[in-house]
């Protein structure tokens, strides 16, 4: 994984690596073998500057689109071809039912947002009911291909959802596109806007926390190194000052601003605890942190 280069920093699931290097799937490839830019490109420069809706919608499908494979290689056993994982701490939507009891899914058309390989929409497919799974990058959905089902797959980015009033009734996304908008309260709105009343949307986040500390699963990843309250979003840019890769900070007060704001009512804010049984580290996740500090929030939000 990338560590972190130059800022104290967030990085999403998947961002840093660590070469865990797990094959993650059951079925060849049946998509062309990547085109790899990142060995012969020059590293790119990790800073703290603002970048725009565009910036950022560019540079993170650029971004996941060079990243995909090496995403699944190492986090597909994790992460399971048909499970629904929340976040690295290992929350199983299986026993925390925070979309509905799974006996109530069967027949509910759900949206899942920044999907990657969609092993959530195929839980909730394989529960009966009808996912749609979304992504801003071709790459992940290739992969979403390459393992397999039958779930529609739909290449469009969280900010203009190309779908219909009054779509789904649920909608869930395990820490797809909202980590790296610049702007999530026009990604909340279009979910607003293709729930049907009474709908719920599910999503998870970093831990805006983790924005305090260095990205580190280690002891140097305990000590407080900057303002949990500077939003500048971080960005890695090239050597032309492009942006390739950019996150964004929300504090949890300017979350439930965001969800409130955009129409929706906050049920529950969820904070899973490192459990015992995982040994695993993900990027800065790791058993040592997560006995200490939360590294993901849960959002559960109604449309009335
Ligand atoms: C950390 S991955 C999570 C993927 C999947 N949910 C999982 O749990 O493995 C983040 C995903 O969000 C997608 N994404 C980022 N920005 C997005 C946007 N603006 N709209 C839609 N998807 C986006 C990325 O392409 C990537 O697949």
């Amino acid at each position: 994984m990338r560590a972190a280069r130059g800022t104290a920093r967030v990085a999403v699931r998947g961002h840093r690596r660590d070469g865990v290097g797990r094959k993650s799937t059951t079925r060849e490839p049946i998509i062309q073998e990547p085109v790899s830019s990142e060995s012969t490109a020059p590293e790119p420069e990790a800073t703290r500057r603002d970048a725009d809706v565009a910036e950022s919608s560019r540079a993170n499908r650029g971004w996941w689109d060079r990243n995909a494979d090496e995403y699944q290689t190492e986090h597909g056993t994790f992460l399971g071809d048909d499970r629904f994982v929340w976040g690295p701490e290992g929350l199983d939507e299986v026993e925390a039912e925070l979309l509905g009891p799974p006996d109530e899914l069967k027949g509910r058309d759900v949206l899942e947002i920044g999907a990657g390989a969609a092993q959530c929409s195929r839980w909730l497919a394989a529960q009966g009911a009808r996912p749609v799974a979304l992504d801003i990058s071709h790459r992940q959905l290739q992969h979403a291909l390459r393992i397999g089902g039958t779930i529609p797959l739909v290449c469009a980015d969280a900010g203009a959802l190309p779908f219909a009033d009054a779509s789904f009734d649920l909608a869930c996304s395990a820490y797809g596109a909202l980590p790296f908008v610049a702007d999530p309260r026009q990604v909340l709105r279009e979910v607003h806007r293709v729930l049907r009343p009474g709908g719920r949307l599910v999503f998870s986040v970093t831990h805006p926390i983790r924005w305090a500390f260095p990205d580190e699963p280690g002891p140097e990843g305990l000590g407080v190194s900057a303002s949990y309250f500077d939003r500048t979003p971080y960005v890695e840019q090239d050597d032309e000052g492009r942006a390739v890769y950019v996150e964004h900070h929300r504090t949890l007060g300017d979350r439930v601003r965001d969800v409130v704001s955009s129409g929706f009512r906050l049920v529950d804010l969820v904070e899973p605890e490192w459990p015992s049984w995982n040994t695993s580290e993900w990027g800065g996740w790791s058993p040592l942190r997560g006995a200490l500090i939360p590294g993901t929030a849960i959002f559960v939000c109604v449309r009335d």
